[in-house]
């Protein structure tokens, strides 16, 4: 049954279950055959972590690593549709089970107004150092379903990615923890107390998030926070985040004449809202890509000579970035590079714009309404609030008498800087050196997390930010994808974090 036994010198910390043809048993049977196994063989277990006992467990245990994240990436849970409510929670039942099955201690699925969170934790000793891994199960809506080339909860591997939505963003990042944790608790390696905390409320602001945290200040108590929900600069120049933007995010709609008009009666002589919209609109840039809401700028903390200089040594290849994206040029504020436009800078971009007769043929119709969202990506020193009434008061200025503008704030979130001296940096710094075979650098980050800057205010807690996606992989898209090398990656970089983390602490 077990022929690929072997007991060489030094293979003393191997168990003997890791062995274990896995590809004979179902993975629910595995996991049975681990534990009896386990408990016959009690072996003497030394706490060495080196990367073949790493390795060996991820290759003997791929195949189920795979086949785990697929049956989660099936589940649509689309945290913006309450179309989609029961698959989210069964997602949330799903993670609650495996994090039980691979000994995780005092699971719990805390229902909250919204979406459930997924808590677990392991304490080995509570004088070890606590990471607390915060990620999300929930996903973006996938439409537009007609661009995707397979369907986005049928997850399919082509060319070494695998396609689903959620696969990059957050399922396959945030189980790459879970599945590392397991290596580390069946092989006897975890060096660190660790907790789960696992959100359904991500791509919808984290609100009730924020509650849970707040009521939860002692069960969340640990030594700092590890997430994996960023991306590194490619494959081969592994990068950890430091910094990430804020969000303020606005509707606005503006309302011309009580009802719909006939646009060869009234145009030209009333005001046409979309046509007003649109002039509102482009307004909020001027010709240097600079944002004209007046005190948006005011206090950005400007990032000095010295650290533009360090961040600019992170490679960028423009062609490529074009390429990628089928552009044939860039655009932004002047005097900043396109990597500089997309983390150190903020920026403000319309998401949607809609009013009017959008039908098939023509409609000859001068529209009552016309709205926009748009959102705001905030730098640190920038307070979302205060960014959202500055534009909030803008667009109701800079209206022309002719309409009447309604503003509505939507979720933000404050922008986050990680310090690169403290432990957890150090510790993620040197688990990527490990595994990559080179020095991580420091990067910014372009989008949100909004939770993270919370867990400092509410928790005193600093977020390590060691993502394994990649910017192309087409998060929030059709066709979002995630490498395989990417997942394992992931596996085989977390416990180096937590024995770098256990070792300075000690
Ligand atoms: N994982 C992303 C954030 C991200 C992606 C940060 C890539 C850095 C690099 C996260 O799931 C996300 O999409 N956040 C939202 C924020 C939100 C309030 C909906 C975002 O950035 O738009
Ligand atoms: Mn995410
Ligand atoms: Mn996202």
């Amino acid at each position: 049954m077990f022929p690929d036994r072997k007991r060489r010198s030094g293979d003393e910390t191997t168990p003997i279950f890791l062995t274990c043809p896995q590809s004979h048993f179902p993975s629910s049977m595995i996991l049975h055959c681990n534990r009896s196994l386990a408990y016959i063989w009690p072996i003497k277990i030394s706490h060495a972590m080196d990367i073949d006992a790493v390795d060996r467990y991820i290759e003997t245990n791929r195949g189920r690593f795979l086949d785990e994240l697929t049956e989660l990436l099936r589940i649509p849970s689309i945290s913006a549709d309450p179309a989609y409510g029961k698959d989210v929670a069964r997602t949330a039942e799903l993670l609650g089970s495996r994090l039980e099955e691979i000994g995780v201690e005092q699971v719990e699925i805390c229902p909250t107004d919204g979406h459930p969170i997924v808590y677990g934790e392991k304490i080995k000793d509570p004088s070890l150092p606590t990471v607390l891994v915060y990620g999300h199960y929930d996903v973006q809506p996938p439409d537009p379903l007609e661009l995707w080339d397979s369907p986005p909860f049928e997850p399919v591997i082509k060319d070494g990615k695998i396609f689903a939505r959620g696969a990059c963003d957050d399922k396959g990042q945030m189980y790459s923890h879970v599945k590392a944790v397991e290596l580390m608790l069946r092989n006897d390696l975890l060096p660190c107390n660790v907790k789960f905390m696992i959100e359904g409320e991500e791509e919808v602001g984290s609100e009730n998030l924020g509650i849970f945290v707040k009521q939860n200040r002692e069960r969340l108590k640990a030594d700092l926070v590890l997430i994996s929900d960023t991306a590194m600069i490619a494959n081969d120049v592994p990068s950890i985040t430091v910094g990430l933007r804020g969000l303020s995010y606005i509707e606005v709609e503006v309302t011309g004449p009580k009802r719909d008009l006939h646009s060869g009666i009234y145009g030209g002589a009333v005001a046409n809202p979309i046509n007003v919209l649109c002039d509102m609109m482009s307004s909020l840039q001027d010709g240097s890509g600079r944002i004209t809401v007046p005190g948006f700028y005011d206090s950005v903390n400007e990032v000095s000579a010295e650290d533009r200089e360090e961040l600019a040594k992170a490679p960028f290849n423009p062609d490529a970035y074009k390429a990628d994206l089928q552009i044939d040029d860039v655009q932004g504020e002047k005097g900043y590079s396109t990597t500089e436009r997309s983390t150190i800078r903020p920026s403000l971009d319309l998401n949607g714009i809609w009013g009017g007769y959008t039908g098939e043929g023509a409609k000859t119709v001068l529209p009552s309404k016309a709205f926009a969202k748009l959102s705001c990506r905030l730098v640190p020193g920038q307070d979302p609030d205060r960014i959202t009434e500055l534009v909030s008061a803008h667009l109701v200025s800079i209206a022309p008498p002719s309409v009447r503008v309604k503003v509505t704030p939507h979720h933000g979130g404050d922008p986050y800087l990680t310090p690169t001296d403290f432990i957890g940096y150090r510790a993620a710094h040197r688990a990527m050196e490990t595994t990559f075979g080179k020095e991580p650098i420091p990067i910014r980050g372009g989008g949100s997390i909004p939770i993270v800057a919370l867990f400092e205010q509410e928790l005193g807690l600093k977020s390590v930010l060691m993502g394994f996606g990649l910017d192309s992989d087409a998060i929030h898209s059709p066709n979002e994808h995630y490498g395989v090398f990417n997942y394992l990656k992931g596996i085989q970089t977390i416990p180096f974090f937590y024995k770098y983390l256990a070792e300075a602490h000690a």
